[in-house]
């Protein structure tokens, strides 16, 4: 999704873009540009290459400012062409970058072109630029500020002018942008991780904020144009950091990091309260009785594994629900709810606008699970549980999906516990079981050499089907979601009892079918349905607890995963379809961490 970095600094400007904009790289983008003041002019270079294109290129033309914007875009509105690359001028005065989406652009368009205005690109973040342009009377602060007014939609921008060398003026309203201070600049972001390599200290904007970097002054006001002191945090270096090391990708070397990520995640529990901010008072959620779960993705799945916790811990009627859906349908009621926005980055666009529906429909008790402590969504909410998965680069999501199903099990144990449903000698099973998660987590890490031997088998194919049951059907929604991200084959998850439903139509010996199978009450189920498919022909890869009793066989093949794990199950079989969908993806060379058309960070609707 599009990345912004801008600032104004003591020296040239461009090496800090540039490092920002390799830091945004993988949130997904199409193209690239940074622009600078240089000599009285504004100067910019744009590629639909990747950011070390736009490094050399940036060489080249002899980039060198002490005042720059930059942008990672991934196309919205107008196709990846260098036109529409961002950033996007307005004569040669106004140069803007933008993230967010402008739902009124048309009618906009139309009234500047009626004033005279031309357009070089089909993008919505033109208008901007040439609102501002048109505002434009010596001062870029009013000049943005009356501009902006005229926008509906969302948008984080950052804007400069020739004619004020020494300044940048960012504003957002439904995209996250962040204020950076170091001791060479000011700079703003989309969010701090662009920023680690140039400043220490950071100021998250608020909806409606404009901030005005004059110089190394900030000034921040708010949507009233009122000036306002916005709280200041220091900038945390994730251990699980950043550095590829000796991994091939992120994705794998975030698939390995799992053990210490959800060992991480578990020590910042003290006595079993994962509700860390604002704790709730002891009983707080002892009414509670129906849970409503926000998510996009594979956080929507997590959400939808942890249904079958919340009902068994915690006895309360669960749902899952696709942001991008619940917002627009009718809320009905149930009183006594705990709404959970589930959510890797904290700023993905329909979960951050679910939450605001269902507060604005009366629930109040909101708790966000997050991997990013300052995100929107923690900002939003009532409580928030922090994950600590460290930062995570693949757009595929893995050691984020499986801490927050850590911590959807704890808050399943919390309101079990405290509806007296979970007893404390449970408790303290469950605790064990989650201590001892790590561990189980590298043992399942080790049957990589057997995983590649699958996916030597899989990588030709061009379709897969998924089966699990119970809270493993969301485990195979989510190992076919690896697979088509990263992999491009068409994958599709289904709960195994479905099977005679449809989806057995598509089985032959073409269409591989990989099994979650768990030694849970369902097992014998899942051996009728494992059946049906052989049956047919198909082509059986099964993942198998050790005490299941399943063996390979014609047309069977198996891998054994240690003896099975009680309800966190889950946890441990989606690592194996995690190593799965890499490998198969390794060998048809795929970009995997940055897979086509697809962004990390989802802020636009
Ligand atoms: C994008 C990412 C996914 C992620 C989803 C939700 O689609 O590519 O990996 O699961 O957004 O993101 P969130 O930050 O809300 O978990």
């Amino acid at each position: 999704m599009c990345g912004i970095v801008a600032g104004v600094s003591r020296r040239n400007i461009i090496p800090s873009l540039l490092e920002g904009l390799k830091r945004l790289e993988y949130r997904g983008y199409d193209s690239c540009g940074v622009a600078v003041l240089q000599r009285g002019e504004a100067r910019r270079v744009r590629t639909l290459s990747r950011v070390c294109a736009l490094e050399a290129d940036a060489r080249a033309a002899e980039l060198d400012g002490l005042t720059g914007v930059a942008h990672t875009r991934w196309a919205t509105h107008g196709m990846p062409v260098i036109d529409n690359a961002h950033p996007i001028f307005s004569g040669e005065q106004i140069a803007v970058v933008h993230n967010g989406i402008i739902e009124n652009h048309e009618a906009l368009r139309q009234s500047l072109t009626e004033k005279g205005y031309e357009f070089n690109s089909q993008t919505d973040t033109e208008v901007i630029a040439h609102l501002v342009h048109e505002h434009y009377c010596g001062d870029i602060l009013a000049a943005v500020r009356n501009a902006t007014r005229l926008l509906q939609g969302a948008y984080a921008i950052a804007v400069m002018c020739r004619d004020e060398p020494n300044r940048v003026i960012g504003a957002r309203q439904g995209s996250p942008l962040v204020v950076g201070i170091g001791k060479d600049g000011v700079f703003l972001a989309s969010d701090t991780f662009a920023l680690a390599g140039c400043a220490s200290r950071f100021i998250y904007l608020e909806e409606g904020d404009l901030v005005d970097i004059n110089g190394l002054d900030v000034q921040i006001c708010d949507a009233q144009g009122q000036a306002v002191a916005r709280r200041e945090i220091a900038f945390v270096q994730h251990a699980l950091g950043t550095e590829l090391g000796a991994y091939r990708h992120f994705m794998q070397k975030e698939i390995f990091e799992q053990p210490v990520a959800v060992a991480r995640t578990l020590a910042t529990i003290v006595d079993l309260d994962p509700l860390q901010v604002g704790m709730p008072r002891e009983g707080e959620l002892a009414d509670v009785s129906n849970l409503l779960m926000l998510g996009c993705g594979t956080s929507y799945y997590a959400a939808l594994t942890a249904c079958g916790w919340f009902e068994r811990f915690a006895n309360v009627a669960a749902r899952a629900e696709i942001s991008s859906e619940y917002r627009y349908r009718e809320h009905v009621s149930q009183g006594n709810t705990l709404v959970v926005a589930v959510s890797q980055s904290g700023e993905t666009a329909d979960t951050l606008a679910a939450l605001r529906y269902a507060q604005s429909m009366g629930e109040e008790r909101t708790v966000a699970i997050c991997n990013v402590a300052a995100s929107a969504m923690v900002r939003q909410s009532r409580w928030a549980f922090i994950t600590e998965a460290g930062a995570e680069v693949g757009v595929a999501s893995t050691k984020a999906f499986t801490t927050q199903l850590v911590a959807l099990f704890l808050l399943a144990i919390v309101i079990g516990r405290q509806r007296g449903r979970v007893s404390q000698s449970e408790a303290v099973v469950y605790m064990r079981q989650l201590a001892a998660l790590p561990d189980a987590l590298r043992n399942v890490l080790a049957r990589e050499p057997e995983i590649m031997a699958w996916a030597e088998e899989l990588y030709q194919k061009e379709h897969a089907l998924f089966l699990g049951r119970g809270t493993h059907y969301p485990i195979a929604l989510e190992g076919a979601l690896k697979l088509k991200e990263i992999s491009y084959i068409h994958a599709e998850g289904y709960p195994a009892g479905e099977l005679k439903h449809g989806p057995l139509a598509l089985v032959t010996d073409a269409m591989p079918v990989i099994v979650t199978a768990p030694n849970d009450v369902l097992l014998h189920k899942l051996k009728s349905n494992m059946e049906e498919v052989r049956a047919r022909g198909g082509r059986l890869f099964v993942l198998a607890d050790s005490d299941t009793g399943l063996k390979s066989g014609p047309g069977v093949r198996l891998i054994r995963l240690p003896a099975w794990f009680g309800p966190l199950s889950p946890v441990l079989h989606v690592v194996a379809l995690q190593l799965l969908a890499y490998h198969v993806a390794c060998l048809r060379g795929t970009d995997i961490d940055k897979p086509r058309n697809l962004a990390k960070s989802v802020t636009v609707e």
